[in-house]
């Protein structure tokens, strides 16, 4: 079959998050399993872009209101990503650094969904399966169902997969005349709460929903900033798919972007020279438990919690154990972890940033990965630590839930129930006990290498998906 994956961000060529990740990975294993894919992303100003060879293959014009914008397609002349890569380049509007933040997010996304889909139907096949990701794509269904220029795509059949349904391209109907003209009885599909809403668009129209975890699926229907009741009314056509990781990217085994190499036979050695050389970078002691952070310093991932919990961890246990984070986002939350490294020199230290190199090194020289997540739709961070042996230490949401089983229970990681300081500092200790049990401790650590959560097993539930809408339009 055909498919087109259509998203604001796929790795190698953009990545802010976990979104990228598995846009840069499930089409490789769709692929993998023959079928046809693209995969379609902004033209951003990154270091991929630069460094790749990109052909141009077509050439429009979007309208917006009164705003024109000329739009080429330009296609990645070599496969090596295991798909076809596409690159809407709409210059005035995507050639910066960034991927978000700008003012005119609405007017540059809603204009990458337009020229996809101009550009998608002057091509000689349509498609079977258009697979959007998250609010940024969320117009494309309605697009397909109900723009008279989009007729030639109408057999289409779409799924929008949520990543993270909190955030939800929100606008006013001041903008409606920037989408093609439609028939108007349908606009009611594009309101919620009196705006226009992207996601609550996508969710509408789609023939299926997905999201990247059954749990957060059960949990959308609860908690989903003001989707809830939407939620509901489309459970029938929705679907919790588990995200996989990409296991020839993270492979301790093969992995150049560690010190060592190793496998489950060889996991102690090798966890310890990269641990030796990851302590020696970040000044912390390599002899005492490793306890690391990666990701969005975010209330959502519980960074807000992270300068607390990491000063009661060490002022309690400070020759015990080193913390060390890796991470950007909130000023303050920055703030707060940068002051910390004075007074906790030797066991604690933080890089604000992202470095996907550094990213590698801290799974395979670490003993926990922390992630004290709010919300957590699927989380990709705690499949990269198990897969290097390193325990997570999870608060019971979203995939977090469906993928971490505390060891008491027999499992793989440690769990608490509530996204709070003292929860994650309880934890800590816990994890402390366990590191002084060595054979548990291993024990533990080789149970979390042998989880297979290779996209290769994962991805044909998404076939499996498709083919049921192809056949029956909804799930
Ligand atoms: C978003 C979610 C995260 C998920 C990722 C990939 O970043 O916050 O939980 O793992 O998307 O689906």
């Amino acid at each position: 079959m055909e498919i087109f994956h259509i998203s604001a961000e796929s790795y190698p060529m953009a990545k802010v998050g976990g979104l990228a990740d598995v846009v840069g990975a499930l089409p490789k294993y769709q692929k993998k399993a023959g079928h046809q894919v693209q995969v379609v992303v902004p033209c951003y100003d990154t270091k991929f872009k630069n460094e790749n060879k990109f052909e141009s293959v077509h050439t429009g014009n979007v309208s917006l209101g009164n705003f024109n914008f000329p739009f080429s397609v330009l296609k990645k002349t070599t496969d090596d990503l295991g798909y076809e890569l596409y690159l809407i380049e709409i210059n005035e509007l995507f050639d910066r650094p960034n991927v978000y933040g700008y003012e005119d997010d609405i007017e540059r996304f809603i204009s990458f969904q337009i020229a996809t889909l101009d550009w998608i139907s002057t091509r000689n096949t349509v498609p079977d399966i258009i697979n959007c990701h998250d609010h940024h794509t969320g117009l494309i269904p309605f697009l397909i169902k109900y723009a008279y220029k989009y007729e030639s795509l109408r057999s289409i059949k779409t799924v929008l997969t949520i990543h993270n349904g909190l955030y939800q391209g929100w606008f006013g109907f001041d903008k409606l005349h920037y989408l093609p003209e439609f028939d108007l009885m349908h606009v009611g599909f594009l309101e919620w709460n009196n705006s226009l809403n992207s996601l609550a668009v996508g969710i509408k129209c789609a023939h299926a929903v997905t999201t990247v975890s059954p749990s957060y699926l059960n949990e959308i229907n609860f908690s989903a900033n003001g989707l809830e009741p939407l939620f509901n009314s489309v459970r029938s056509k929705s679907k919790g798919i588990l995200n996989g990781i990409d296991f020839e990217v993270w492979n301790p085994a093969q992995d150049k972007m560690v010190v060592e190499n190793y496998s489950i036979d060889s996991i102690s050695k090798g966890k310890e020279i990269n641990k030796e050389k990851l302590c020696q970078q970040f000044n912390l002691d390599s002899s005492k438990p490793l306890f690391s952070f990666i990701g969005r310093l975010f209330e959502e991932k519980g960074g807000d919690l992270l300068p607390q919990a990491s000063a009661l961890a060490l002022a309690d246990n400070f020759e015990n154990l080193n913390i060390l984070i890796l991470g950007s986002g909130n000023a303050e939350i920055e703030e707060q972890l940068l002051q910390l490294k004075n007074e906790f020199k030797g066991n604690y230290n933080v890089f604000i940033g992202y470095n996907e190199e550094l990213a590698h090194l801290i799974y395979a020289g670490s003993d926990f990965i922390l992630m004290p997540s709010r919300v957590e739709p699927c989380g990709l961070n705690q499949m990269y630590a198990l897969r290097y042996g390193t325990i997570p230490i999870v608060s019971r949401t979203g995939g977090l839930r469906d993928t971490v089983i505390d060891f008491g229970d027999d499992g793989n990681g440690i769990c608490h129930d509530q996204a709070s300081v003292d929860d994650i500092c309880y934890s800590i200790n816990r994890a402390l006990q366990l590191y002084e049990d060595k054979e548990n401790f291993t024990k533990i650590r080789k149970s979390g290498m042998e989880t297979d959560h290779s996209w290769e097993r994962v991805c044909q539930e998404y076939i499996e998906l498709y083919n049921l809408i192809i056949k029956k339009n909804e799930i």
